[in-house]
């Protein structure tokens, strides 16, 4: 069996890339929609294909869509990750690529989809807070949850304090979600799209983590 092939979308920082690289994860190419993108020099780093699309290349969302599909496709992968990739991606897109396309989002969801989840929650005033893996589907943030991680939300919390105690979290859980995928022990149930576990009963789908 050939070895599993893994393609990170990024714009950004990347540092759940670098927990992904960190973790293992065959990472096999990291593409962006911006060339200044962080993450890309780390990729690089371990010696990552690294590609750009840019989307002032392309006169509209559908066009873009298909080269940055037809670019993945050229890397084969059986999984392709969001991983701080800001934009939002066609129907058509999602669809190609359902049931092994993931996304990290900073929130408990269904609670504070979209920006600035980390004020929302402060103004709001929980005392907990998280981050979510879920499948990708044409709703922004709304597919099917893999793992979740909690943490506590603390008296003086700004939003960067909180936004930092969170991507902690989120370095966890993602490789974590991602080796599951990769090992074929998630399925979806259709209807109402819950994820299981295959094969386990055992799968730690909720994280509290009180310390990080
Ligand atoms: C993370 O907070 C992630 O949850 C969100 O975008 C941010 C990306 O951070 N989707 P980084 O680029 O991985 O450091």
């Amino acid at each position: 069996m050939r070895e599993k092939r893994v393609v990170v979308l990024i714009s950004g920082r990347g540092s759940n890339l670098s927990a992904l690289i960190a973790a293992q994860i065959p990472v096999v190419a990291v593409l962006s929609n911006r060339i200044d993108a962080m993450g890309l020099s780390d990729a690089k780093a371990h010696g990552i294909v690294t590609q750009c699309v840019l989307p002032r290349d392309y006169p509209n969302r559908e066009s873009y869509d298909g080269a940055l599909r037809d670019c993945i496709d050229v890397y084969q992968p059986d999984v392709v990750l969001l991983a701080g990739f800001m934009r939002i991606l066609s129907a058509e897109f999602v669809a190609y690529y359902q049931g092994r396309l993931l996304n990290i989002h900073p929130s408990l969801l269904p609670s504070y989809p979209g920006l600035d989840t980390h004020a929302r929650a402060l103004a709001d005033g929980v005392k907990i807070h998280g981050c979510t893996v879920h499948f990708v589907t044409p709703t922004l943030d709304s597919g099917p949850i893999v793992v979740q991680a909690a943490v506590p939300v603390r008296v003086g919390d700004t939003a960067e304090i909180l936004a930092e105690r969170v991507l902690a979290a989120e370095h966890v859980i993602y490789p974590q979600a991602v080796t599951w995928l990769l090992q074929g022990k998630l399925s979806i149930h259709d209807p109402g799209g819950v994820v299981v576990p295959v094969g386990v009963d055992t799968l730690p789908q909720s994280v509290w983590m009180p310390d990080i």
